[in-house]
């Protein structure tokens, strides 16, 4: 049976740092209130001029150096973002044309801070079939545009960021110990467009708009939703928790990923978390969490990694892989 195997992944955050003290004083806001709702400490936030296509380009560079891969491998590129850089074209045909890859197809998908586990199924689904050999899934956000600086119930919450990861289909025995991801799954609620949205777009106003959230009706959801995600995939594949090495969950708040582990009793140490220093980042999120354990030695070849994201429309999803 094919399988989609991770071959590498890479990351790239802008070089300035903005810690919750540099935060404007008119805000009113503190690093206290900060981190014990959020568990953030700092964030990445682009230099002026610097796009989320830059910060995807700087991601796959990452990625293809450290899986070995050449850019004339990459079949299909797909760049999950709700932060383009224009309407259109797809962020990832600019990205596709500064790697100086000239074949194969690349695209955006838009599912907030699902995006990843979205693209993530597409790619894997894609290499299954046999339509690519070798995909390339990034995850790219400046979140910091589209947010109401003046506004301190959102604006504290975010990052800028990107994460990519290269798959590469690869024939197995096809059960649950082989290498390669097992099963994604996805899903939405469009009742929920309101709870999350941007107040702005092409079709509406015209112009972008900026973030607008019901913070306590997302973190409601995000817990129940990314658990009862990671609860399906294991389902599918006749496992357990206790089968679990690793989770790796969308970045938002410590406390979603925290209340999110007690439900699946799991121990908080089988959390991978970048909260702290890269605040949510929206679709970048797990790519970057996922470079993060990759680079520092945690996750060793075998081992059963479990991703998880919710965010805006609601969507939500799962994918369980085997690192
Ligand atoms: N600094 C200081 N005070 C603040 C701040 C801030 N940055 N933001 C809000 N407050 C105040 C509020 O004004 C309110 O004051 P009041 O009681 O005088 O009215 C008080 O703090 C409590 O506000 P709540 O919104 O009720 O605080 P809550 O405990 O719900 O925490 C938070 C807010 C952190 C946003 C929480 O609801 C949350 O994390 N929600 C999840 C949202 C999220 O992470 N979204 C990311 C996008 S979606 C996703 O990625 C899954």
């Amino acid at each position: 049976m094919r399988r989609s195997v991770v071959l590498g992944c890479g990351a790239y955050l802008p070089e300035r740092i903005v810690t919750n003290a540099d935060l404007p004083k008119e805000l009113e806001t503190s690093d206290e209130w900060i981190r014990q709702r959020t568990g953030i400490c700092e964030r990445r936030i682009a230099a002026e001029g610097e796009t989320t296509s830059d910060l995807a380009l700087n991601a796959c560079r990452n990625a293809l150096e450290r899986a070995g891969c050449g850019v004339d491998e990459i079949d299909v590129l797909i760049v999950a973002t709700a932060t383009p850089d224009h309407t259109f074209p797809a962020t990832a045909t600019r990205v596709q044309a500064n790697l100086g890859m000239k074949r194969g197809a690349a695209f955006d998908l838009q599912a907030v801070c699902s995006g990843f586990i979205y693209a993530l199924s597409m790619a894997d689904n894609m290499v299954r079939l046999g339509q690519a050999n070798t995909a390339m899934v990034v995850g790219a956000e400046t979140f910091s545009r589209i947010l109401d600086w003046n506004d301190r119930s959102t604006c504290v919450l975010f990052g800028d960021g990107a994460g990519a990861v290269i798959l590469r289909g690869e024939e197995g025995k096809g059960d649950n110990t082989d290498r390669g991801i097992l099963s994604t799954h996805i899903f939405s609620d469009g009742t929920g467009y309101e709870m999350l949205y941007v107040d702005g777009g092409p079709s509406t106003t015209g112009v972008t708009g900026h973030l607008r959230m019901e913070g306590r009706e997302v973190f409601r959801h995000a817990v129940t939703r990314m658990a009862e995600a990671v609860e399906k995939s294991l389902e599918t594949n006749n496992l357990t928790t206790d089968d679990l090495d690793w989770v790796v969950p969308h970045q938002a708040n410590i406390r979603i990923m925290d209340s999110m582990a007690k439900r699946l009793a799991l121990k908080p140490e089988q959390l991978v978390v970048t909260v702290d220093k890269q605040a949510n980042t929206s679709a970048a999120t797990i790519p970057l969490a996922l470079t993060a354990a990759d680079t520092d030695g945690r996750l060793k070849m075998g081992q059963l990694v479990s991703l998880t994201a919710m965010g805006g429309g609601f969507t939500w999803g799962s994918a369980l892989l085997r690192w």
